[in-house]
């Protein structure tokens, strides 16, 4: 589509299909005080509100001709941006009287036992998760976010991300060659299902303001794509679970099919220790552990031995962090995968909820 609604009992960016571009933008607050972030916050929704919609000036009193970069040139269009806002742990420590309103799963982001972490490629205050159909566009928004934010928030790290055309058809493909995102379609068909693994909601440890909102998982997977490509398509497919080409579960004849372990509890159609069959061994036992996936391929040149540097931005929302990603990330590890990819940053985050109206603004109900 052109353009997503940006007032709403959620943010955009969370169910809406992942576009074509992205970027991850994790930030220090550095505001002095608590009053200082509030402005902030109001700041960020009127300049994303403006992005997203073309309505209203990012400053008071400033008008947009001369507040523009000339990036997208003189029609700016929204192209499909959604920009959202999520918070890290940290926020939430004595800077600005927020302890008792963190996400009550909220932290930094866990270390794995396949995880190499760079910890200046992890976490941070607040993260902007910016998409768009093109990368212009994505990139536009992110200037226009940052000068208007610029004596409150400090980038700490950032990742580009993109994701295929459908290749030929269906899901848009990762880097490793195969269909990803498929299971999405799962809990995305269901309103229901939607409602019980994506929204986070009020009461018991968590504090009211969270409902409408949802964990936010970040992790950036570098893949050792030559080591990948000198591996048997076959060997491939057993790793993953599903076919390469086509996406079918190999217990299916169907990208869509549902993986059907019934008939092959020892792993011999699909191994016990394919990716698919360890996320969700599909017998009926996790269906609340599911994950809503939004991921993006990175590219980021080449590193200093001359291997490519490529992988995942693995983005997924939860409900509850613990319940959900935490305990499927557990299930995958020394799963044969982990041989052809790297962990190396990411973080925990809260997707706040929406703002509801004209006179709303993110983060409202956590100050
Ligand atoms: C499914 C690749 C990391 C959780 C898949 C599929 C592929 C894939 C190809 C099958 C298609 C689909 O349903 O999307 C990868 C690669 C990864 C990675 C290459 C790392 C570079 C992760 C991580 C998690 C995860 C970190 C969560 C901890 C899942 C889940 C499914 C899945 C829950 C759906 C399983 C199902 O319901 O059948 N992944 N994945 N993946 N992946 Fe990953």
């Amino acid at each position: 589509p052109a353009a997503y609604p940006f007032e709403g009992k959620h943010q955009s960016g969370i169910l809406e299909l992942a576009q074509r571009a992205s970027a991850f933008v994790a930030f220090t607050v550095t505001s002095p005080d608590r009053a200082r972030l509030q402005q902030m916050l109001k700041t960020l929704t009127s300049t994303i509100r403006y992005l997203m919609t073309g309505r209203g000036v990012p400053y008071d009193g400033m008008v947009s001709t001369s507040y523009e970069n000339g990036v997208l040139g003189p029609d700016i269009a929204p192209d499909g941006l959604t920009v959202t806002v999520s918070v890290g742990s940290s926020l939430f420590d004595e800077r600005f009287g927020l302890k008792s309103a963190k996400p009550a799963r909220l932290r930094p982001m866990d270390e794995f036992p396949n995880d190499v972490l760079d910890r200046s490629f992890c976490d941070g205050d607040l993260i902007l998760q910016i998409c768009a159909n093109n990368h212009d566009t994505v990139l536009h928004a992110l200037r226009i976010l940052m000068r208007a934010t610029r004596a409150d928030l400090q980038v700490r790290w950032r990742k580009e991300g993109f994701t295929s055309p459908p290749r030929p058809a269906g899901t848009p493909r990762n880097l490793l060659g195969f269909k990803d995102g498929t299971a999405n379609k799962e809990v995305l068909d269901s309103p229901e299902v939607i409602d019980q693994i994506v929204w986070t909601k009020g009461g018991g440890d968590e504090p009211a303001w969270v409902e409408g909102g949802s964990y936010h998982v970040v992790r950036l997977i570098r893949m050792f794509v030559e080591f990948w490509d000198r591996v048997s398509v076959l060997e491939q497919q057993r790793m993953i679970g599903r076919d390469r080409d086509s996406g079918t579960p190999l217990t299916g004849s169907k990208e869509f099919d549902l993986p059907d372990y019934r008939h092959d509890p020892y792993g011999d159609v699909v191994p016990v220790t394919a990716h698919i069959r360890l996320a969700n061994p599909h017998d009926g036992t996790v269906d609340d552990q599911r994950l809503l996936r939004r991921s993006f391929n990175y590219s980021a040149g080449t590193d200093p031995n001359g291997q490519l540097d490529m992988g995942l931005i693995f983005a997924c929302f939860n409900q509850d962090l613990d319940r959900q990603f935490v305990t499927v990330q557990k299930r995958l590890i020394d799963e044969p995968l982990v041989d052809y990819i790297s962990p190396f940053g990411g973080g925990y985050f809260f997707a706040l909820p929406g703002a509801r109206d004209d006179n709303d603004w993110l983060g409202r109900g956590m100050l």
